[in-house]
């Protein structure tokens, strides 16, 4: 039965009625129902608070990730060895220490200068002379995934390479999607993963005898100080890892941000006029108002009540944070861009707890030397009248496009 035109209240509505629609109005109108709703569609429990949002993703005794009951087939598919985001314990938090060495706001300044701003003003120079574009094809979802190649040593102007690396990232991703299961898309995922280990296998032999500046050199170098011994599998796995992790998220986060500056006048003229403070603050307000990654899951291990809901033990959270990040009990003004907010950085784009983004630094910096970029080389873009509005696109990972600008 299609739940399309249900109302949110009504109890055979599904949140799965609401790709490609803005689901703020549906979010806000569940919460009359309560911070913690079954959505029978989902087959799972909608988590729409803050407060519980936080609750959970802070306690991994009595919430685990979905991935610990992945089949053994994930691990292959992904990469070949439990990532980063299936470890558990002291495991997870011993990767987690190499991750923030290889990716920590102490790097920042080299991959600013020696890939990201080199790809960002690359991918511009494509189109600076034609006095328009579309910068969701042409700028937010190709910038990403270059910079990644950059900084694992690939040749990141290969636009070939660069559209078959994506395609395989979408197969595996759709698996994920799918819940790991479905004949075809099984069989395409792990061609992709074939397709992508061929590509990286070869790197990681190179750097594990001859290292060079590049971040698979780093992950030899580092692996035995912050982690513990590795071989080449457990550094494909790594690589492999960040790839996935790296890429659509950060390009739905550019591309939202360029949706504000060219629709919402304070964010234009606070980005504009103040590049340090006043970019920063649109950055955080951008991720808090405009979800890229809408919702994470969890698995409850035992019987509990949850924000007056009875959860029972292996029942399935969706921590809808891009909900959680308009709670009114927690913001004022929610549905208001407001960069005066006193913890700009307080929102849950990056979720809380032990298993917070490793990447968000990298993720921010991204964001501000794109729309730095941006606003410098191409003052006057504007969107196009004449072209299809942008509007808030897919579903899990979101973002505004088209974005078609004239300038
Ligand atoms: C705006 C862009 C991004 C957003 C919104 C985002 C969001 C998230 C979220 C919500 C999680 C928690 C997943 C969970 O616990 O279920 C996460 C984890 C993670 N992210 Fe990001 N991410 C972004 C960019 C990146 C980038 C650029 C990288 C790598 C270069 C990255 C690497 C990771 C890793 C490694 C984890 C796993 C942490 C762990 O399990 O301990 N992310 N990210």
């Amino acid at each position: 039965m299609s739940t399309a035109n249900l109302s949110p209240l009504s109890a055979q509505w599904s949140m799965l009625s609401l790709a490609d629609n803005d689901p703020f109005p549906a979010y806000e109108a569940l919460r009359e129902k309560g911070p913690v709703v079954w959505d029978p569609g989902m087959n799972c429990w909608l988590v729409l608070s803050y407060e519980h949002c936080k609750e959970v993703e802070s306690d991994e005794g009595t919430y685990r990730i979905v991935v610990a009951d992945a089949p053994p087939l994930s691990f292959e598919v992904k990469g070949g060895k439990p990532q980063l985001s299936s470890l558990l314990g002291d495991e997870h938090a011993r990767m987690r220490r190499l991750y923030q060495k290889l990716l920590g706001p102490s790097q920042m300044p080299k991959y600013r200068d020696e890939h990201v701003v080199p790809v960002i003003n690359d991918a511009i120079d494509r189109f600076a002379d034609a006095g328009k574009a579309e910068l969701s094809s042409q700028f937010s979802e190709v910038v990403p995934p270059r910079i990644m190649a950059s900084m694992f040593g690939l040749p990141w102007r290969d636009d070939g390479l660069l559209a078959d690396i994506e395609k395989w990232h979408r197969d595996i991703v759709s698996w994920i999607g799918m819940g790991y299961s479905g004949d075809e898309v099984t069989r395409k995922a792990k061609l992709a993963s074939d397709q992508l280990n061929e590509v990286f296998r070869p790197l990681v032999l190179a750097r594990r005898d001859l290292r060079g500046d590049d971040i698979i050199s780093q992950i030899w170098t580092h692996a035995p100080e912050y982690y513990g011994p590795v071989g080449v599998d457990e550094v494909m796995a790594i690589v492999r890892d960040v790839e996935l992790g790296a890429g659509e998220t950060t390009s739905n986060a550019i591309a939202n941000l360029f949706y504000l500056f060219l629709t919402n006048s304070e964010i234009r003229d606070a980005a504009s006029n103040d590049q340090e403070d006043g970019l920063n603050r649109s950055v955080e307000e951008t991720l808090r108002f405009l979800g890229s990654v809408q919702w994470r899951y969890r698995v409850a291990n035992r019987d509990l009540t949850l924000g007056g809901a009875a959860v029972k033990k292996n029942d399935k959270l969706c921590l809808v944070h891009a909900a959680a990040n308009r709670d009114a009990e927690h913001y004022g003004c929610p549905h208001s861009i407001d960069l005066e907010r006193k913890s700009p950085a307080d929102h849950l784009a990056f979720n809380v707890g032990p298993r917070v983004c490793l990447g968000m630094w990298l993720a921010r910096l991204k964001m501000r030397e794109s729309m730095k970029a941006l606003m410098s080389r191409i003052p006057e873009v504007r969107l196009d009248p004449e072209k299809e509005a942008p509007h808030f696109r897919a579903f899990s990972h979101r973002s505004y496009g088209p974005l078609h600008v004239v300038f």
